[in-house]
Formats: structure tokens, C-alpha cells, sequence
């Protein structure tokens, strides 16, 4: 499986913060923000990765991350997104790296205390279709919200005014080989944007989506209160711990 991280867009959110820098480059706690979806990545055994960039201070991910010796890589791959088409844009532009390979794709500027590698294993069985992961949360009006019926995703609804679960999706995601074609069928959405969503909601609809439900917090960091809280979460209790009984079994897939 490879690994993708969205860290394109504008980060409209996070101005004047992001005026002249990208979102991605900006401090959580002790490390930029774009650290955590690497390591989200490679501490489920995910170590061949793209990173799509887009907006300002593209080339500063260069100059930081290199070729991610940071995180025990040997390489990592670049790409560069125009504009601000949306994040299933964004995944489109992995198309070749994927090479039909599935992918595990986790947005720049989302950050976990745990680590994914149950759900990694789970969609490795799964044998294609794909996977989202899931996290109660107090304010799902937010994000995606799934609407449930045991074990199947229904639907998917982008920031509902009327949520239909406690649930938000999390920016992890599992493709196979089928997602850019998906991706080719989409129109922009009210916000002109390729919405991931609308990708998720075309799985579901071949019945072709599991779910799987985060251990340990997750959060989002995109906006001022977002950003603030992932610092003082990171701070109070560390980020990506990889569990020790796992350890093994994660260098034995790299
Ligand atoms: O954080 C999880 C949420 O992320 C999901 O619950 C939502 O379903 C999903 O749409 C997304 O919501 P946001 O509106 O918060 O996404 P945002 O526009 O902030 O983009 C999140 C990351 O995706 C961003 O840090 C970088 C990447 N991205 C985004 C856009 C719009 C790109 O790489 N290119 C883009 O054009």
C-alpha cells in the first residue's frame, strides 16, 4: 500500500497565519504540522508516500523534509497542485505514483494520538473497495458526518446542518485502483471543490465501504481553535504512539 498526504490548499482559514507561508509548515507544539500525517503514515508500515503541495512556500517542504530521513525514510515523492480544487483534486494528482496500487491517503493537517495499523490490516484483508475512519466528536457539524446502520455507512453528508450520527470522518482514507476514475465523475460542489465526500459516497453506493473507529483523540488543525487545541493535546499527551506489541509487526510488513 502506499501512502499519500494532502498538504495543498490556501489555508484561507488561518490568515493572516498563512499569508505568506503554507498551513502545513505552521507549529503544532514542537514540530510543524506536516510531521503527524507522515508519521501517521509510517508508523502503520506505510513508507513509500507522496506529498501533494500546493499554495505558498511549496518548495519549504523540500528544504524541510528532504528525502524524510526525520522519519527513517529513504525517499519521498512530490507533487504539486494548482490552485485550490479541493481534496479529491488533490488525490487525483497520485494517480501515477499509485500506480493501481491502493493508497492510504491522510490530509496535512490532520493529527491522531494513536496510530491506524488495526485499520491498515483490516483494509488489507478487505481485498479493495474502501475505508474510512470514524471518531465521536461534539461538534460534527463540522466535517463529514456518516449516517450508520451497524456495520454500513448509509451515507455521508459534508458539514450537515442536522448531523445524523455523533461521528465525524477523519481525514484517513483507503482507496483502491478505482478512485481516480471516481474522482473523473465529480463536479465541483457549492464551494468549487472536488469533495471527498462525494468520492466516499460513490463506495458506498457500490457497497463497496467499511468503517473502522479511531482509538485515542484526533483533530483537525486548520483553524485557529482547531490549531490551539492540537498544540495543547500534542503538549498534554504526545502524538502517533505507536503501541508496543505492534511495533514488530509493523517493521515485519516495512
Ligand atoms: O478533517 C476532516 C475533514 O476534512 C472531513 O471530515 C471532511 O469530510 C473533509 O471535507 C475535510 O474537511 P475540511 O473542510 O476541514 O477540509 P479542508 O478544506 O480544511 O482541507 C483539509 C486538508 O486537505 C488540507 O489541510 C490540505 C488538503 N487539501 C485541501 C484542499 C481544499 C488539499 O490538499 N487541496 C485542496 O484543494
Amino acid at each position: 500500500m502506499k501512502g499519500v498526504v494532502l498538504a495543498g490548499g490556501l489555508g484561507t482559514r488561518l490568515r493572516p497565519l498563512t499569508a505568506v507561508t503554507n498551513k502545513h509548515l505552521l507549529p503544532v507544539y514542537d514540530r510543524p504540522m506536516i510531521y503527524y500525517p507522515i508519521q501517521t503514515l509510517v508508523n502503520a508500515g506505510i513508507i513509500d508516500i507522496m506529498i501533494v503541495t500546493g499554495g505558498n512556500s511549496a518548495g519549504d517542504f523540500l528544504k524541510l523534509l528532504g528525502n524524510g530521513k526525520a522519519f527513517g525514510l529513504k525517499h519521498l515523492n512530490y507533487t504539486y497542485q494548482e490552485g485550490e480544487g479541493g481534496i479529491a483534486e488533490a488525490l487525483s494528482l497520485v494517480e501515477h505514483f499509485a500506480a493501481k496500487e491502493p493508497v492510504c491517503v491522510v490530509l496535512g493537517d490532520n493529527i491522531i494520538e494513536g496510530n491506524i495499523t488495526v485499520a491498515v490490516r483490516s483494509y488489507r484483508h478487505q481485498g479493495g473497495g474502501a475505508k474510512i475512519i470514524l471518531k465521536k466528536v461534539p461538534d460534527p457539524h463540522r466535517f463529514g458526518v456518516p449516517e450508520l446502520d451497524g456495520p454500513k455507512v448509509l451515507r455521508i453528508e459534508e458539514k450537515p446542518e442536522s448531523p445524523k450520527s455523533e461521528y465525524a470522518v477523519i481525514g484517513i482514507y483507503m482507496y483502491d485502483g478505482d478512485v481516480y476514475d471516481i474522482i473523473r465523475t465529480l463536479e465541483p460542489s457549492g464551494r468549487g471543490e472536488l469533495e471527498i465526500t462525494d468520492v466516499n459516497n460513490a463506495y458506498i453506493k457500490r457497497d463497496d465501504m467499511s468503517w473502522e473507529e479511531l482509538e485515542g483523540w484526533w483533530t483537525d488543525a486548520g483553524t485557529f481553535e482547531s490549531l490551539l487545541r492540537a498544540s495543547n493535546l500534542v503538549a498534554e499527551t504526545g502524538a502517533n504512539k505507536i503501541e508496543l506489541k505492534h511495533a514488530a509487526e509493523i517493521s515485519a510488513n516495512v
